[in-house]
């Protein structure tokens, strides 16, 4: 009796006094890890919340955000867009007989802000951070697809504003159709936009 329960304990339960040091020192060390992370995780967002709290955080248009900022801004806005907006062809066919129509409302709802095509701002145009892209200088990498997605809902926290009030979504297609093709266009459009553009 005695020498089996003797060999039980041997066999799987006996102490070796070895390993009782090494567990405990396991168990300190995942604690003092644990501890770690938490610290870890709970310093940058008291510090990410006081440099906020303390008005620490520069609101001024006239002065340009840090690269930081620019970076994690522009990369959030673009994922987004990518990810949010349709994945459709443009139902608005790039006519020029649509195209002219894209370009008046562009020229109504868009080029203050966005620039008039032939006659860049040169440095005066209006100023805002995140900057408004100069489209009819700097064009745009988006679909129009995304062109009409941000048109309609505009960008959150900057002076995209989003135009679905008082705009249809036919006519939101139609200046996506002009935007994406505005540097491209035939020169008899082009020419008749920018007239209609130096009327008064
Ligand atoms: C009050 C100024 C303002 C008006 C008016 C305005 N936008 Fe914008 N738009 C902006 C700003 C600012 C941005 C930059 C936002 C950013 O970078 O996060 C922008 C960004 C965009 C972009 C993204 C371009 C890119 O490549 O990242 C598109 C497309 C766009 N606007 C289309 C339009 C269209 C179409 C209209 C007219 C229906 C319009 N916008 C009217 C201020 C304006």
């Amino acid at each position: 009796m005695a020498d089996s329960r003797n060999l039980i304990v041997g066999r799987e339960g006996r102490r070796c006094p070895l390993r009782g040091n090494q567990n405990r020192r396991e168990g300190e060390d995942m604690k003092k890890f644990l501890i770690g992370m938490l610290v870890g995780i709970a310093v940058p967002v008291i510090v990410a919340f006081g440099y906020l709290r303390l008005g620490m955080a520069e609101v001024r248009a006239d002065i340009p955000p840090g690269r930081w900022e620019n970076y994690l801004m522009n990369t959030g806005m673009h994922a987004s867009v990518k990810r949010e907006a349709p994945n459709a062809p443009n139902p608005v066919l790039p006519t020029d007989e649509n195209l002219i129509a894209g370009g008046k409302l562009y020229l109504g709802a868009c080029a203050g802000c966005h620039g008039r095509p032939g006659k860049p701002f040169g440095g005066k145009g209006p100023i805002l951070y995140p900057p408004i892209p100069e489209l009819p200088v700097v064009g745009t990498e988006l679909s129009e697809a995304q062109i009409f997605w941000v048109a309609k809902h505009g960008i959150r926290r900057t002076g995209m504003f989003a135009n679905e009030v008082w705009a249809s979504d036919e006519s939101l297609w139609t200046v996506a159709a002009y935007v994406k093709h505005m540097n491209s266009l035939p020169p008899d459009v082009r020419g008749l936009i920018e007239r209609l553009d130096a009327k008064p």
